[in-house]
């Protein structure tokens, strides 16, 4: 991010003090932070006491052999137990765990805390049926529906660790996941509905199936009723959900596994092409993602109804949809589809028809309400608000100043939440009752949590300026390493500042005057799209694959709505010529089918040569000056000078298209 930007965000002077109400009773106070700093152990173990634990841990942390941490060392515990069976037990079955929304109006289903437990023990039984076992790795590739909810709790009931595959991605994305993780099983469904149409899912498990030989059963859940086409069944691998689950018995005994048993395997991008399959574990985790929901949410699960915009497909599906809520045993809506389908104000209707209190989104859904106007949300009535969330990607003040007065009608707080795939739980973010909000600002680590902005030298730089965001202590919800790799682990989180034991976060942040912390985006090759993490790497190799390609490079170029949006500036091979009139189109539905349709490119440019340094490492940073209409910056370090002008006389010449 440019100085330019930085100063800016930085005269940034608008404060929000926390509501008086929200303040008085909050379930964390200010003193939080001086005790959990003071023993970070003891605080860890008493976030652990939320939890139901078969076995008590002897350990709260092993950090003996970093950077392979192990917490609450020799306690047993159920994650789906304590996400379902529990609240049951304490007598509040009856309580709706899940408001589920259809994309279609009027295809809605309340779910109690009793019927999800009913449904998750039959999925369980019949994923044991299947042949599942405890380890066995079972991959979910299915829209926002409750099954996926159910699937992912019986995965955790018996201690099968799912890899969720978000259902956007291609074929081509899925088989390298399950091949990856070799998962044994995958529940799918036949579609899924995408604005007001069905939108086919299996056969992109099917051309998966060719690719990839892991898979020995697939349970296909009805959603849509959908034709599945010629050959769209294979009656040795398929099973219909209804079939095995439904008929399967409501009665299962949740096992007790160890607290680093695997819970899930979640991929995400790195800055190389392969994607890096994260690993949580399950006692950890789950207090993690428990305590955050409760503190940062300032959660009272007896009357807060909750609402997580997010897919299921990502960690924060993962954690503030499914095991932190649950968990918490609030009640919460779950919606399966695009925010303006029918309609654009389909989000704030659902607010007001369920009373939401807590609601939790991504900057790149707030900017483009923004843009439709604040007429649309003030149709409805969202009194019943009390505190929003955003995650995902640096919200511009603008955007949080809009969210919190259109949406929250300036009564709400809006927690700006900082954390990864990798964190598994929230780490840096206001506390609602605690701390004023600084439209921008992540603020500080919450409590339980370090973190410090470094220099190279691994440093804290001082209050003003800006660094490299660094962890500097262990915590419950931490990845255990990458799966099958943990020398990648290594290399990747733990190498860069080495000296110090830090986790090296991948982001650029910056502490202000009062030492809060502004994170400003990614400081390695990965890009964030709609808060989607997209490496560029990865899109490179995609577009190489592409026969008429010779050389790729990508970057990530500012953009309004998305907040940066895919450029790729392409080489073609001798033998393919100019590539032809539709070679723009051509290689944006190639990468669409490699990757899945969120890593298209927004631009392609043809370009004769790339810029690259003496030692042949492609500019990037010349390249976004290009992608964002800028003066090109410095080019003494190119080995060829004069590639700049060939670029820029090639995009000129019109071999580009937006
Ligand atoms: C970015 C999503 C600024 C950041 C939970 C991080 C943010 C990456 C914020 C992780 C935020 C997430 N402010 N940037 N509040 N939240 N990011 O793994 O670059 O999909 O490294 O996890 O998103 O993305 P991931």
């Amino acid at each position: 991010m440019s100085e330019e930007t930085l100063s800016n965000l930085l005269k940034e002077d608008r404060r929000f003090e926390p509501p008086a109400e929200i303040a008085e009773h909050a379930n964390l106070k200010s003193e939080a932070y001086d005790r959990a700093r003071q023993d970070r152990e003891a605080f860890w173990a008493e976030q652990a006491e939320r939890l139901d634990w078969s076995q008590k841990w002897d350990r709260v942390l092993d950090w003996d052999d970093p950077p392979f941490a192990k917490w609450y060392v020799g306690g047993k515990l159920n994650a789906a137990y304590n996400c379902v069976d529990r609240h049951v037990e304490a007598g509040r079955g009856d309580k709706v765990a899940l408001h589920w929304v259809g994309e279609p109006v009027d295809d809605k289903r309340d779910i109690t805390y009793a019927e999800l437990q009913d449904e998750v023990c039959r999925a369980a039984n019949a994923l044991l049926s299947l042949g599942v076992g405890a380890g066995d790795r079972v991959a979910i590739y299915l829209p926002m529906i409750p099954e996926a909810v159910v699937a992912m709790l019986a995965c955790a009931r018996i201690g099968a660790p799912h890899t969720v595959v978000f259902g956007g991605f291609s074929a081509d994305a899925l088989a390298s996941r399950l091949e990856d993780c070799q998962a044994k099983v995958v529940i799918t469904s036949d579609g899924g509905y995408r604005r007001g149409n069905p939108s086919a899912l299996k056969p992109a498990v099917d051309e998966a199936r060719t690719k990839t030989d892991v898979v020995e059963k697939v349970l296909v859940v009805r959603r849509t009723g959908q034709d599945l086409g010629e050959g769209g069944w294979d009656d040795a691998v398929d099973v219909w959900w209804h079939d095995v689950v439904d008929g399967a018995s409501a009665d299962h005994t949740p096992e007790a596994f160890d607290a680093e048993h695997p819970l899930y395997v979640m991929y995400t991008s790195g800055t190389t092409g392969k994607p890096k399959g994260i690993l949580h574990t399950t006692g950890g985790y789950l207090v993690g993602s428990a305590y955050t929901h409760w503190a940062v949410f300032d959660l009272k699960p007896e009357t807060d109804v909750y609402w997580c915009s997010a897919d299921i497909g990502w960690v924060t599906g993962h954690s503030y949809l499914v095991y932190g809520p649950l968990a918490n045993g609030v009640t919460q809506v779950m919606y399966e589809g695009v925010p303006d389908s029918p309609e654009r104000g389909r989000w704030w209707k659902i607010i007001q028809d369920y009373g939401v209190t807590i609601f939790y989104t991504a900057p790149t859904a707030i900017r483009s309400f923004m843009k439709q106007g604040a007429e649309i949300p003030d149709r409805h009535d969202m009194s019943s608000l009390r505190i929003l969330g955003s995650v995902g990607e640096p919200i511009n003040p603008e955007a949080y100043v809009w969210y919190r007065h259109v949406i929250g009608g300036d009564r709400t707080p809006v927690v700006d939440t900082w954390w990864q795939t990798e964190t598994g739980m929230i780490m840096i973010s206001p506390l609602p009752g605690v701390t004023h909000g600084k439209p921008g600002s992540a603020m500080t680590p919450i409590p339980g949590v370090a973190a410090e902005v470094v220099d190279e030298a691994g440093e804290p730089v001082p209050d003003g300026s800006g660094g490299y965001l660094v962890l500097t202590e262990p915590w419950p919800a931490m990845l255990r390493t990458i799966w099958g790799d943990d020398e990648r682990f290594k290399d990747t989180y733990w190498a860069r500042f080495a000296e110090q034991g830090y986790y090296f976060a991948g982001d650029g942040a910056k502490k202000d005057d009062d030492g809060d912390i502004w994170v400003l985006g990614r400081v390695d090759d990965v890009m964030n799209v709609s808060g989607h993490r997209l490496s560029t790497t990865e899109i490179e190799s995609a577009l190489v694959s592409h026969p008429k390609v010779a050389e790729a490079a990508v970057v990530g170029a500012k953009d309004e709505d998305t907040g940066q949006a895919v450029c790729a500036f392409v080489i073609l091979r001798e033998d393919a010529g100019d590539g032809g009139d539709d070679i723009v189109k051509e290689l944006r539905g190639h990468v669409r089918k490699e990757i899945g349709p969120i890593a298209t490119p927004r631009q392609i440019m043809i370009v004769p040569e790339l810029p690259k340094t003496r030692s042949g490492k492609i500019m990037r940073r010349l390249l976004r000056d290009v992608a964002e209409h800028r003066e090109v910056g410095d080019v003494t370090t190119l080995a060829d000078s004069s590639v700049m002008d060939l670029i820029s006389q090639g995009i000129d010449s019109g071999r580009s298209e937006d």
